[in-house]
């Protein structure tokens, strides 16, 4: 089995989150390691499509372990959604003899990885996004480093909150998934924390809130909204409006998703990417690389994509027992 994969090639696709490089450069040194030749892909799935591969060497990935970002590129491929583009990447592989795709994104990603498994690419998913959505696995390369980021940024929001007496509404990332404004609110002690997965769209009863908690004297009042729900100002100008307490907010946006990855996103990365490269060279097929009840694990392909992922109730039952 070993050694029926000679040439891997290495994408990196959707949303970049910081410590894709340290994957990438444990892939690339590993696999060579292991006997392998190694592409680089740009530009994630579109640069598959337009061919824009490069060859790969360990020095090729000196230098990029605390650099946010990807030195490959990401893009968004809408032809990578269609039977049509994914049976052109199948053919573009087999043309440049990758016999084998790491791929490392989110959970778009994997679909399109899980397209290029069905047509016959081993296709390994290295699960590279800020959000942490991904079913199988309890980390996600650069959710470390993003919350982190944010925490740092809602302290300093909460500084100036506290000076003016003021409301604070700040928007993290997560459009679909509220994983950041979970770990956020809990550790940034917010007073109201929005998930898309948990709102009921209750104004009322953020607004009675705040009004409760200024009559026992709190001077601050942070409410952290994630992405998928949105309308961050409006909401601000409602609660302010309903109140008569100033109300601001503030969108915390891409800045998020950069910077140097932190200690633990590079290490995951790292051990994640060689896993990866040392499964191929065991011959597995068709796998995604997860970290899960404490240990490095990889799953097939299509059983991963068949799991959810659900914010854990009691997480959750304590970020609103412990802003009270
Ligand atoms: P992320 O991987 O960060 O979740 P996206 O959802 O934008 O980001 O997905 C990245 C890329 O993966 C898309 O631009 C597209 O090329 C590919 N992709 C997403 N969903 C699918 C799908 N259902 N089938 C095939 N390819 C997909
Ligand atoms: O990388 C994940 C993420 O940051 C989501 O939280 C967000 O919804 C999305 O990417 C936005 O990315 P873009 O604006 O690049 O599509």
């Amino acid at each position: 089995m070993a050694d029926q994969v000679k040439t891997i090639g290495i994408l990196t696709s959707g949303g970049d989150a910081p410590g894709m490089n340290a994957a990438i450069r444990a892939v690339v040194r590993r696999s060579i390691g292991n006997g392998l030749t190694v592409k680089g892909i740009e530009r994630g799935y579109q640069g598959l499509l337009n061919e824009e591969i490069i060859d790969m060497d360990k020095h090729s990935v000196s230098d990029i372990i605390e650099r946010g970002g990807t030195i490959l590129g990401t893009a968004r491929c809408t032809e990578f959604r269609t039977p049509e583009g994914q049976q052109k990447g199948a053919e573009i592989c087999r043309k440049h003899h990758i016999d084998g795709i790491v791929v490392i994104g989110g959970d778009g990603s994997y679909r399109g990885a899980q397209a290029l498994a069905r047509l016959g690419i081993n296709t390994i998913g290295l699960p590279g996004t800020i959000d942490l959505d991904i079913a199988c696995t309890d980390y996600t390369i650069g959710f470390d480093t993003a919350i982190n980021t944010a925490m740092q940024a809602i302290d300093k929001v909460r500084d100036t909150s506290s000076s003016h007496e003021r409301c604070s509404i700040i928007e993290v990332m997560g459009r679909n998934a509220g994983y950041i404004a979970l770990w956020c609110g809990i550790a940034n002690g917010a007073e109201d924390i929005l998930l898309p997965e948990k709102y009921d769209y209750n104004e009322q009863k953020i607004i009675d809130n705040i009004i409760n908690n200024r009559k026992h004297g709190k001077k601050h009042h942070i409410i952290i909204n994630a992405e998928g729900i949105g309308h961050s100002t409006s909401m601000a100008r409602r609660i302010e409006a309903a109140t008569g307490i100033e109300t601001r907010a503030t969108i915390l946006g891409y800045m998020q998703r950069g910077g140097s990855p932190t200690c633990k996103d590079r290490f995951y990365a790292s051990i994640m990417g060689a896993y990866a490269a040392d499964i191929i060279a065991a011959g597995k097929t068709n796998r995604v690389v997860g970290y899960r009840d404490g240990k490095f694990q990889d799953f097939d392909i299509e059983e991963a994509l068949a799991m959810e992922k659900t914010i854990p109730e009691y997480q959750f039952e304590i970020s609103q027992a412990l802003s009270r």
